[in-house]
């Protein structure tokens, strides 16, 4: 069965997306090649989420181009119809080379967790005792949102793990344990683990217990239909617990360059394809028959234990990060809040662009509706002075006597009436009820306070940085993030901030310290990135020239003078360049 015949949900709620072949292939090529010759007899295999099976008809083939006989492999379906395709896949090997289980293969797996006599249902032994060879998967991906917080919890109590967890994550965990010391882990994989807060357990685990070997980030490469963008681990099980000495892995990763002139093209590539690219060892901007990539290697150093974020870096990018760091006097975190926006979780009934077309006795009075500024109206430095946000939010919050407070629906009758019409949806958000707040509360408001003060406000995602200045008592959207000078810190470093953070150079920093593109070279921008940002001495001239031009462009801005603007602006690129010591080509002065 063709995984895209099944519902897009369906899909989603199994993480089923399957493995091309030609990744298969170079899985199954480097899972063996690190195996070197078998210990003992027989190889045996396992592929705990086998989908159709081609993960392990890849490993099969890839040991007998290794010339290895005998092998035996296991695969582990939840899906009946998926395992009848691996039956077809698979089938004239024999009953005794593959063995086929229908089943969960975590509740398997519990058969093999060290405690697992604690638990009250112990899972059968079914034939998977932890002592595998080799493990190769590519197992599902789903989010603790999908997957429900209930078996979520479940998960994590019963594998030990905290945090956010996602369904790969146990998996992770759950395979690593099924191998015999030695035996080697292969494994296809969302990225995100390796740089975002919810992947801390994991990391642990990974680099207590698995040597590795190792990794390739695929990118934006769209290798596979899923969202995510994923990422190749290859690991030896350890057999004793490791030193604290770090180990250094070889990398490769690899993004799409959507936008490169033909000069830049520094590699005429072996390959055909952009696997065979990465299977040949190819570094640098290429162009292969499915598009142009630019592909990094270099090698990340990991301390066993440890859940430092596995930044991939070349060795340029280090000193970029580096160079940054050592300049700065501080980050954007230290001098301000950065938050997200609102999250009403219910937008169509608290966010409208029409609340004049309600009828008179169902429009909310004016002084709840205010003006929100969402991702469509995000610019560069500040918006027009004419343009006012495009829809307006119903914000029943305010502040009074220094503390949050709710608006008396008793003193606003016409937004009583308006919101009476969705009662029974809003109540249905139990988590506001059950936190003993009203039924018609925004679910995150943020400080109802701030708002007047002035504030950088950028979108989450975004190809390039579009901070910009709002003096105005505007809402900011949850599409969007929002930062605000702690009350000790002076206006200038405001604009500081914003020429920073809207520079080529911080852009690059970005990049090198989060790693976190999505499809078509978008960024994401959230407190925990932005909070990170170097920002240099705000004494020196530099930085107080860089400030006297963010007034300007702002001022520029305001009044629509865009190529005066973008003249400036290159001109805050390159004091930007010079307060961190690096010239306009990024390399250090
Ligand atoms: C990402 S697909 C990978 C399939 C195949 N190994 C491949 O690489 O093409 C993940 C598979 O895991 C299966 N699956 C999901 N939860 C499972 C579980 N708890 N136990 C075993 N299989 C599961 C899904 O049905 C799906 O076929």
């Amino acid at each position: 069965m063709d995984p895209t015949t099944l519902a897009r949900s369906e899909r989603k709620r199994m993480g089923a997306h399957y493995t091309p072949p030609a990744l298969a292939r170079l899985l199954a090529d480097k899972i063996i090649e690190y195996m070197g010759p078998p210990v003992a007899g027989r190889v045996r295999v396992l592929d705990p989420a086998c989908g159709d099976g081609k993960l392990l008809q890849a490993a099969m083939e890839a040991l007998r181009r290794r010339g290895v006989e005998g092998s035996r492999v296991v695969g582990v379906e939840a899906d009946a119809s998926a395992l009848a395709e691996a039956r077809k896949t698979l089938t004239g090997h024999g009953d005794d080379v593959v063995e086929l289980i229908a089943g969960d293969f975590l509740h398997l797996a519990v058969g093999f967790q060290p405690q697992r006599d604690l638990w009250p249902d112990p899972a059968p032994e079914g034939g998977l005792h932890g002592d595998f060879d080799v493990v190769i998967a590519n197992p599902p991906y789903v989010r603790t949102q999908v997957l429900g917080a209930a078996r979520a919890q479940q998960l994590a109590r019963q594998f030990e793990l905290s945090g956010r967890i996602d369904l790969s994550h146990v998996f992770i965990q759950a395979m690593t344990l099924a191998l015999r010391a030695g035996g080697i882990l292969g494994i296809i994989t969302s990225n995100r683990f390796m740089s975002t807060l919810a992947g801390k357990a994991i990391r642990a685990f990974v680099s207590t217990n698995i040597e590795l070997l190792e990794l390739i980030d695929l990118g934006d490469t769209k290798l596979f239909e899923a969202a995510v963008l994923p990422a190749v681990l290859l690991g030896r099980r350890r057999d004793h617990r490791p030193s604290s000495s770090r180990c250094v892995v070889p990398f490769a990763r690899v993004y799409s360059q959507l936008r490169t002139a033909p000069d830049k093209v520094s590699l005429m590539p072996r390959s055909g394809t952009v696997v065979e690219a990465l299977a040949a060892g190819d570094e640098g901007i290429i162009r292969v028959s499915d598009g142009t990539y630019d592909i990094t290697r270099g090698f990340l150093s990991i301390t066993p234990g440890s859940d430092d974020v596995w930044a991939l870096l070349s060795p340029r990018e280090s000193d970029l990060v580096a160079r940054l760091q050592e300049k700065s006097c501080g980050t954007i975190g230290d001098v301000a809040h950065v938050r997200v926006g609102i999250k009403t979780t219910a937008d169509d009934v608290f966010i409208r662009k029409d609340w004049a077309s309600l009828p008179t006795e169902k429009r909310p009075e004016s002084e709840l509706l205010r003006p929100l500024l969402s991702h469509e109206d995000a610019c560069r430095w500040a918006m027009q002075r004419q343009h006012r946000p495009l829809g307006q939010v119903l914000y029943p919050h305010f502040v009074s006597g220094g503390a949050k407070r709710v608006a008396d629906l008793k003193c606003y009758p016409r937004t009583l009436a308006y919101l009476e019409d969705f009662r029974s949806r809003l109540e249905a958000r139990r988590y506001v009820v059950e936190a003993g707040r009203k039924w018609y509360e925004v679910w995150v408001p943020q400080d109802p306070g701030a708002w007047q003060s002035p504030k950088l406000v950028f979108p989450d995602i975004s190809p390039e940085p579009r901070f910009f200045l709002v003096e105005e008592d505007y809402v900011v959207n949850g599409n969007c993030y929002w930062l605000m000078l702690r009350p000790e810190a002076s206006e200038d470093l405001l604009y500081l901030i914003l020429a920073v953070a809207n520079s080529t150079l911080m852009t690059r920093f970005h990049d090198a310290a989060f790693g976190n593109k999505l499809y078509a070279g978008r960024r994401r921008y959230i407190t925990q990135y932005v909070a990170k940002y170097p920002l240099p001495d705000d004494h020196t001239k530099v930085a107080r020239h860089i400030v006297l031009l963010a007034r300007k462009v702002v001022t520029l801005a305001r009044t629509g003078n865009t190529e005066q603007a973008g003249q400036i602006e290159q001109a805050i690129d390159a004091l930007v360049h010079e307060a961190y010591g690096f010239d306009l080509n990024g390399e250090p002065q």
